[in-house]
């Protein structure tokens, strides 16, 4: 048996938000997502909350669960306790219960341009690439952009202009991936105060990432870049 405690709010009614506590019976093997979907297909149909994939690959069921940002499909109930105490993502927009708006957060993301940008001429079949590049970005690929490291990120809290761990650990990702040549342009746009000087090294979005990935290091190798290519003495002049 386990009690979750589980954010409920819902704008469009004068009701103030608050936790309710729902009991589930038997949690043998049970995920918190599963948990949820016991409360809204046999306690309250009400209860809003996102999912998909049913396992940790579409990133839509990330939640603040006891304490820390956890992908719920992928964290077991028994590993929470009897108690399990569920906050939606912080930073954005709740647009009911567990639900927030997204927006900001793809916003960001659009801002980096994340796709190939290659001016060469196009291949007939594909840009190649050998072993060892592609290596140099396995660590950055994995990301399923669920927001974790946006809702961990306490600079998010007080400035939604900075891009977010998660948008430059992207940046990275094509800066660093051999078939892309717009690496320049790309650390131009994130050596700003809104983008990568604007992280405190503080390491949340890195310790909550599910897939582990590494967005406090991706963005200390990006002002490394930027630092060693002189991009701020180039970013005042251009006014990016
Ligand atoms: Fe935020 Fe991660 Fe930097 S938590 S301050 S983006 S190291
Ligand atoms: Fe897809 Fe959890 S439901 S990651």
């Amino acid at each position: 048996m386990a009690i979750f405690k589980v954010f409920r709010y819902n704008p469009e009614s004068y009701e103030i938000a608050r936790f309710q506590e729902y009991e589930i019976p038997d949690t043998e093997s049970m995920t918190v997502l599963e948990g949820l979907y016991y409360i809204l297909e046999n306690i309250d149909p009400t209860l809003a909350f996102r999912s998909s994939c049913r396992e940790g690959v579409c990133g839509s069921c990330a939640m603040h669960i006891n304490g820390e940002y956890r992908l719920a499909c992928e964290t077991q109930v028994s590993d929470m306790g009897h108690n399990v105490t569920i906050r939606p993502l912080a930073h954005m927009k709740i647009i009911r219960d567990l639900v927030v708006d997204l927006t900001p957060f793809f916003d960001n993301y659009e801002k980096i341009k994340p796709y190939l940008i290659n001016s060469g001429p196009v291949p007939d079949k594909e840009f190649k690439q050998s072993p060892k590049e592609r290596k140099r970005i396995d660590h950055h690929v994995d990301c399923i952009l669920c927001g974790a490291c946006y809702g961990s990120c306490p600079v998010l809290a007080t400035d939604s202009a900075y891009l977010g761990p998660h948008a430059l650990l992207k940046v990275l990702r094509f800066v660093d991936d051999s078939r892309d040549d717009a690496a320049y342009e790309r650390l131009a746009y994130v050596a700003t105060d809104y983008g990568i000087f604007r992280c405190h090294t503080i390491f949340n979005c890195q310790q909550v990432c599910p897939k582990d990935l590494d967005p406090t290091g991706a963005i200390g190798k990006l002002k490394m870049k930027a630092v060693k290519g002189k991009l701020l003495g180039k970013l005042k002049k251009t006014g990016t």
